[in-house]
């Protein structure tokens, strides 16, 4: 019977060290502006005030969580956190191990590189040395379709930025918005008027979890009819 209470208060001091029934936990990489970054020393961006809206409609506190991008999936499966808000793309891939709200932006990936940089067109992307983020779709995106390329993956895009500028790397891929937003505090890079592929953010969820699922599509729903994205997009790109 002792044992058994041991046990008991140790599952409970587990499960309640990272979460607990008043607190939403949400995970995200806060490196990403407008989505997440920091500004005196607390994480904000459009994704942030939707996870406050969420909160708010779940009356729950919420507990934002800042981890290296590649390891947000593993916190929502561990149960470590409830939602991820991270710009994250809807992916096949990802569908198989997490469930994903409905879509509440698009973007397009985009070449970010020095002002006098040589490449011209998406073929002049073999034999470069390109940066990405790791565990993100311009991971990926590089690793299927430029075989000869060198990749770097790097867990920060400032430090992405920082190879260019120090010519560790030719060029950056990543999300349209967060790189007009780099390039704004960068004035030696450049985004490329090259196409590559567009893609879609939705919130994620561990797979499996219905409820949540809906709560999440029902506020996301809200927030788009009322314009509310768009007047946060606007907030945190001035
Ligand atoms: N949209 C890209 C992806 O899903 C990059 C997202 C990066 N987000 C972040 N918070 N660092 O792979």
């Amino acid at each position: 019977m002792k044992k058994l209470i041991l046990l008991l208060f140790l599952v409970l001091l587990v499960t309640g060290c990272s979460k607990d029934g008043n607190t939403l936990v949400i995970v995200t990489e806060a490196g990403f502006a407008p989505y997440e970054y920091y500004e005196n020393n607390k994480i904000v961006g459009i994704d942030i005030d939707i996870a406050e809206e969420i909160a708010k409609r779940l009356d729950k506190e919420l507990v934002v969580k800042d981890v290296a991008f590649d390891s947000i999936i593993n916190e929502l499966n561990s149960g470590k956190a409830d939602i991820a808000l991270a710009g994250m793309s809807i992916t096949a891939e990802r569908q198989e191990e997490v469930d994903f709200s409905i879509e509440y932006a698009v973007s397009k990936q985009v070449i970010v590189a020095l002002k006098d940089t040589n490449i011209k067109k998406v073929s002049d992307l073999n034999n470069k040395t390109i940066s990405v983020q790791l565990g993100s779709v311009a991971d990926s995106y590089v690793t299927e379709n430029f075989k000869n390329a060198k990749l770097i993956q790097q867990k920060k895009f400032l430090s992405a930025a920082e190879d260019i500028k120090g010519k560790k790397a030719d060029c950056l891929i990543m999300d349209e918005l967060p790189a007009t937003e780099l390039v704004k505090n960068n004035p030696e890079l450049k985004i490329l008027n090259i196409e590559l592929f567009t893609d879609k953010y939705a919130a994620v969820v561990a797979k499996g979890n219905t409820k949540l699922l809906e709560q999440i599509n029902e506020v996301l729903q809200d927030l788009i009819d009322s314009g509310k994205i768009n007047e946060f997009t606007i907030n945190h790109t001035k």
